[in-house]
């Protein structure tokens, strides 16, 4: 993994538009570029195959993106890319990373939920999609500190929070 430049912007968005029904835009990627959220992308035989955005708040990060190319998926990267955030999220001593999901996305929250992310509340009706609109799943993980293996299932931190 390696910091995304402006240069990857093209590739990080063919993907973005390959795989999301509802793409970021260029602008967007060049937005969390230039307000220094932490930009990353992933590469394999010099070919770009991921991508993960995550803005370091005051107490807590959220990850804003993530994707993994069509052909790359279901091979581990995903997860290492959020392992990855997890880490830089523990480095900047920030101990709770939060993201929203589409609540179709059972893909992606399996995903979460095989790091310890743990759903905390639903935003009703809060993206658009092909019927009007869906629920943004709001998730949340709480990094064991040291962070030296993923928080997995069973520990203290897949328990459900009570402020959603
Ligand atoms: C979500 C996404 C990033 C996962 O990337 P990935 O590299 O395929 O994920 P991994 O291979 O690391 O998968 C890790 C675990 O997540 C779960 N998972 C991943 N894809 C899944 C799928 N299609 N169906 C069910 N579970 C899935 C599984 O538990 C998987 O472990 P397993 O393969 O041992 O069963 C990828 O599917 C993607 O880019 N989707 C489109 C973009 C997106 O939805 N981004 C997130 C919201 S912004």
């Amino acid at each position: 993994m390696r910091g995304m430049t402006i240069s990857d912007v093209d590739e990080v968005l063919s993907i973005e538009q390959a795989v999301q029904a509802y793409p970021w835009t260029r602008g967007n990627f060049c937005d969390a570029l230039e307000s220094g959220y932490l930009c990353y992308v992933e590469e394999m035989a010099g070919e770009l195959c991921g991508f993960a955005v995550l803005m370091p708040g005051v107490d807590e990060a959220e990850l804003l993106n993530m994707a993994v190319a069509a052909a790359h998926q279901r091979r581990g990267l995903g997860g290492a890319m959020l392992m990855a955030m997890l880490k830089l999220a523990n480095e900047m001593r920030l101990p709770r990373v939060l993201l929203e999901v589409r609540a179709s996305n059972l893909a992606a929250m399996a995903l979460y939920r095989s790091l310890g992310f743990v759903e905390i509340s639903v935003r009703r009706d809060y993206y658009r999609n092909t019927k009007g609109s869906e629920d943004a799943i709001v998730m949340a993980c709480d990094i064991p500190s040291p962070l030296t293996s993923p928080p997995l299932a069973g520990d203290g931190n897949k328990e459900e929070r009570d402020n959603g």
